[in-house]
């Protein structure tokens, strides 16, 4: 039974316990229950430590070491009663301990604090969501590496200010995403070789008299080393932060491919259609189909966005070393890691069942002038022209287009002429939205060879 006058924990100092509103503020095991298994983890390789070194003796460790794990068992049977009068995930699961073991339960904490504690358990919990987040970036590149080398060759219309530029291919508007999410991944690997370094031993914040072996607990919690600075190891968060800003770029990428998933599904575009699994209805209108779940991934960038902000706000003013403030750092991470992976997986599922419309794309390919530079470039290549004349001289081709209603192939040579004499029929071969990205050969162009030695490096990478 919890003493409800004076907190068993740290009572000795206290006459009274907590007003109910202070206990409501304080407690955060409502949600650092989910730091359980990373707690008894660092419990488990901090009580072998403490047996090592000597610390503790074997039959007491052995006590511990049985009865965490089943303390682990029981939360992960959901038979385990959390309290918020135990305030957090470290004070519940040391009192089950307490109550299945007793005394040796409270010789677990020598040699540490809640501080080093917390800050081993969220650091083994951010990077078990940094082998996630890589995890689920394979799994879109993946996607989006079948559809680019399904369609390598297939003309679009690539756009800038979402106006008609120069035809592009699929393949290489697909590769685009290929790259921005490959940095994604890099920045996640980035960011867990750098946050690998072990808290625990830091204690409260200045070390600790006691001849604990840091390498050791470092080691069994697989971490490249202990923090060599107490006060840091308790009071940074950076590693949460380095991950909500990796997680929050990666989220901006999906959400600029969402939007473009969202247009190119519309009864204007029919670029793509999307899966019957990857849709929903409308209840009043038989016809719809719509993106909800690309709607969905482009709106989580502002949660993750927001966590981020969120968790450096809460950072910015903190002398060292740990502050209760810092309790807060979880709830955002959590929301923002929990919908990083939903719209990663979502994203790749939506990747892996779209259909490219292929005869959409390359009538869009064609239309709104969309060579006009190829026209350019040749009236430089072939006839010298000044590349300024020649955009002159396309210009005016455009009007007249335009004012005739039909594309730019569609002019007779006689009306190209007449805006430039040495004009021939060969122009017409630079005009086709085939050719056009046929010629785009320069490294990291469009031309479906480079998109296919692309789709190939890609493939070596993530296999
Ligand atoms: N629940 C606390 C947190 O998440 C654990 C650390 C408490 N440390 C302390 N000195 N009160 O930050």
């Amino acid at each position: 039974m919890i003493d409800t006058r004076s907190n068993k924990m740290w009572g000795g100092r206290f006459a009274d316990g907590p007003d109910a509103i202070m206990e409501a503020i304080n407690a955060s095991i409502s949600f650092d229950r989910r730091l359980a298994s990373q707690d008894i983890a660092g419990s488990r390789a901090h009580a072998a430590m403490l047996g090592a070194t000597g610390i503790l003796e074997a039959s007491d460790v052995e006590a511990i070491r049985e009865g965490l794990l089943t303390v682990l068992s029981e939360i992960e049977a959901g038979d385990f009663a959390f309290s918020a009068a135990l305030e957090d995930i470290h004070m519940n699961v040391e009192a089950r301990l307490k109550e299945l073991i007793g005394e040796p339960a409270g010789r677990l904490h020598t040699g540490r604090s809640r501080n080093d504690q917390v800050a081993t358990d969220f650091r083994l919990w951010v990077r078990d969501q940094l082998d996630a987040a890589e995890v689920g970036l394979m799994a879109l590149i993946r996607a989006l590496l079948a559809q680019a080398e399904a369609g390598a060759s297939w003309v679009m219309p690539g756009f800038t200010h979402l106006q008609t530029a120069q035809p592009v291919t699929w393949g290489h508007h697909m590769m685009a995403y290929v790259e921005m999410f490959g940095r994604d991944l890099g920045r996640v690997r980035d960011a867990r070789a750098r946050m690998n370094y072990c808290p625990l031993g830091a204690a409260a914040l200045a070390g600790t008299s006691f001849p604990i072996d840091r390498q050791m607990t470092s080691e069994a919690l697989g971490f490249t080393a202990p923090m060599a600075n107490s006060l840091d190891a308790v009071s940074d968060r950076d590693f949460a932060l380095e991950f909500l800003s990796v997680a929050s770029i990666c989220a901006m990428h999906l959400s600029r491919f969402a939007e473009e998933l969202v247009v190119w599904s519309s009864a204007q575009f029919r670029f793509v259609t999307l899966s019957d699994r990857f849709s929903t209805g409308s209840s009043i209108m038989p016809q719809k189909k719509n993106p909800d779940a690309a709607e969905l991934i482009r709106a989580k960038v502002g949660r993750i966005m927001g966590a981020n902000v969120g968790l450096m706000m809460v950072m910015k003013g903190l002398p060292l070393a740990y502050s209760k403030d810092m309790q807060e750092d979880k709830e955002q991470v959590f929301d923002a890691a929990d919908n990083l992976m939903l719209a990663l997986a979502a994203m790749a599922g939506m990747v892996k069942d779209m259909t490219a419309n292929r005869e959409a794309l390359a009538a869009a390919a064609g239309s709104g002038f969309s060579t006009a530079t190829d026209l350019a470039d040749w009236l430089v290549r072939v006839l010298g022209l000044p590349f300024r004349d020649a955009h002159h001289v396309t210009g005016a081709l455009v009007a007249k287009a335009e004012a005739k209603g039909c594309d730019l192939p569609e002019l007779t040579l006689d009306e190209m002429q007449a805006e430039h004499s040495g004009i021939t029929k060969d122009v017409l071969e630079v005009l086709g939205v085939e050719n056009s990205v046929r010629s785009r050969t320069s490294y990291g162009g469009t031309a479906p060879d480079q998109v296919a030695a692309q789709v190939a490096r890609w493939k070596d990478l993530v296999g």
